[in-house]
């Protein structure tokens, strides 16, 4: 069973046919071709999927697209400006060589996003407890925590 939902996604206002039972992880990747986010666990253990709903990070596996309605969806597709230059966190990451194999970085980034909006000056601690939901089984976290440090550090100037 199908039923139409409105939300905006990336600023653009969508209005969409959506099955009922389907994820918002599931709805982005397959209806939107939004594939930044990735499925890791599919349970709410990896935060691989991590988006932006209403200014929060959210495990878009555990959320089903219907709840979507009526809310502002930020993917790390929508993180570059219209001139598609990177987000300072993306840039952070490149800088700081904080990703490898790059599966979890979406996820980390969107999350980094959502805590440096909500506390543009963390601590090292807060920002590890702000990740503590998004597993990396490469990079180890030390360069994702500097990445994330130097913006923290920039928002500071
Ligand atoms: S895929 Fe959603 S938390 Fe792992
Ligand atoms: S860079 Fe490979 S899982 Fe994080």
């Amino acid at each position: 069973m199908k039923t139409e939902i409105h939300f905006t996604l990336n600023g653009e206002s969508i209005e969409h046919e959506v099955e009922v039972n389907k994820t918002l992880l599931k709805m982005i990747r397959e209806d939107f071709d939004l594939t930044g986010a990735k499925e890791g666990c599919g349970a709410g253990e990896c935060g691989a999927c991590t988006v932006i709903m209403d200014g929060r990070a959210v495990n878009a596996c555990l959320v089903l697209a219907v709840e979507a309605e009526g809310c502002d969806l930020l993917t790390i597709e929508g993180l570059s400006g219209d001139q598609n230059e990177l987000d300072p966190l993306q840039s952070a990451f490149i800088e700081n060589a904080a990703l490898q194999c790059g599966y979890c970085t979406p996820g980390m980034i969107m999350t980094a996003k959502a805590l440096l909006n909500e506390n543009p000056h963390p601590t090292e601690t807060e920002i590890k407890a702000g990740i503590s939901g998004n597993l990396c089984r490469c990079t180890g976290y030390k360069k994702i925590i500097e990445a994330i440090q130097s913006v923290a550090d920039q928002n500071k100037a």
